[in-house]
């Protein structure tokens, strides 16, 4: 393509209201290039879009925002001000949200620890923050801890989700949820405890393109709450999830929210919520960094970047597949397949396999899409090389 041919169609596509928000925002990244070699940047409008899209359902009463996924302080307050309440996995979490938003009530919150040491759930009662018990044990071990609580409960409905192996919470082989066989041992260690069950919970895995599961899930828990008189929600946990190869279809929120209104009118009685954490920030975020190196060994050609799996384990992790933009030559031909790699001193510190990428070259800008949910709170130091900085544009 000529030069000027290509700047007029990337100028349309930038200007398109449905180009996706980093190449609409093009000069902005590229400006944040010349000031950072590697920076996690998020787009604050496309986070309140994704919030509205899922507050807007009529099936859904709640949104908790699971902040593992993201903890980035501007994007809790932005989803709080949206209307998003907050689901913590720790109380660490639960005190940065507190230092984030000190005005939160602690009623927004809803703690779900997992194996985790009794103090944190004597800590949960002290701070008035309702909790979620996913094993007998604590309600065995510690009944005291609950007394007069009034919890959620952790169902494991059977049939586990997921984009990998390893985010797949719910069935045999997990960890989490009390499996259904337990239910009448529960019912009488609530009773015997003196705690008040009054939600059921389930979360079925992570980056789950299917949009039936939630109605399964639905009803799964709606099963259970019969037993539990006082339970009044059914909290579907998150999963939801996105594309992440360009043409992977949209998460069908439609085809959800039909299952879900069916499930609201065989169960008129109880709410219902959800935990997203990916759907609200994975597609709003990308990793920056630049070209350092190039090279060619054997068939392969190595584009190497500024920073690795120490700021991005999910490749390395799952196999997780992240598109590569090369953002300073947006648009020019691609050159042929490579290999994206980072710094690290590891074989496993590759960001893409057989990548048609334009012809990179030294301290070209990069983009690593969908880099928003799992990225930034996952990274470490690893070789000390430093976590990248943040940047929320419109927070
Ligand atoms: N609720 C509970 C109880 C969870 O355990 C999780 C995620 C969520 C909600 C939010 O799930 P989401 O909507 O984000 O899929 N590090 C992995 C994902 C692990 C998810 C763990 N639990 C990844 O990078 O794919």
């Amino acid at each position: 393509m000529a030069k000027a041919e290509r700047e007029t169609s990337e100028s349309r596509l930038a200007d398109s209201a449905d180009s996706p928000w980093w190449l609409r925002r093009r000069g902005d990244l590229l400006k944040i290039g010349d000031r950072h070699l590697n920076a996690y940047v998020y787009d604050g409008d496309s986070v309140r879009r994704a919030a509205r899209r899922l507050l807007d359902l009529e099936a859904i009463d709640r949104v908790l925002f699971a902040m593992k996924s993201n903890f980035n302080p501007d994007i809790l307050r932005l989803l709080a001000a949206e209307g998003a309440d907050f689901e913590c996995v720790s109380p660490q979490e639960i005190e940065h949200l507190r230092r984030t938003l000190p005005d939160l009530d602690p009623g927004r919150i809803l703690f779900t620890p997992n194996f985790a040491p009794r103090e944190d759930y004597a800590w949960a009662r002290e701070n008035g923050v309702c909790m979620t018990l996913d094993n007998l044990y604590p309600l065995r071990a510690w009944p005291e801890t609950f007394r007069g609580a009034r919890v959620f409960v952790r169902i494991d409905p059977g049939v586990g989700r997921g984009h990998h192996e390893h985010v797949i919470t719910s069935g045999e082989q997990s960890k989490f949820g009390i499996p259904r066989f337990e239910i009448d041992e529960l019912e009488s260690l609530a009773g015997a405890a003196g705690a008040t069950v009054i939600g059921i919970h389930a979360h079925s895995g992570s980056g789950i393109p299917e949009a039936d599961t939630w109605g399964l899930v639905a009803t799964a828990l709606a099963e259970v709450a019969d037993r539990f008189p006082e339970a009044t929600v059914l909290d579907l946990g998150g999963g939801l999830g996105v594309p992440s190869r360009a043409g992977d279809p949209e998460f069908d929120l439609e085809g959800m929210n039909r299952a879900l209104m069916e499930v609201r009118e065989r169960y008129p009685d109880y709410s219902i919520w959800l935990e997203p954490g990916r759907y609200l920030v994975a597609e709003d975020g990308v990793l920056l960094d630049h070209v350092t190196q190039l090279k060619g060994k054997g068939e392969k050609r190595y584009v190497g970047v500024s920073t690795g799996m120490n700021a991005l384990i999910r490749p390395s992790l799952y196999g997780a597949y992240h598109e590569i933009v090369n953002l300073t030559r947006y648009g020019e031909p691609t050159a042929g397949a490579v290999t994206v790699v980072g710094p690290i001193c590891e074989t496993g510190d590759t960001l893409g396999h057989a990548r048609d990428l334009p012809d990179c070259q030294e301290h070209d800008v990069m983009l690593l899409l969908n880099a928003g949910a799992y990225g930034r709170v996952m990274a470490s130091e690893y070789n000390l090389r430093p976590v990248p900085p943040e940047i929320v544009l419109d927070a």
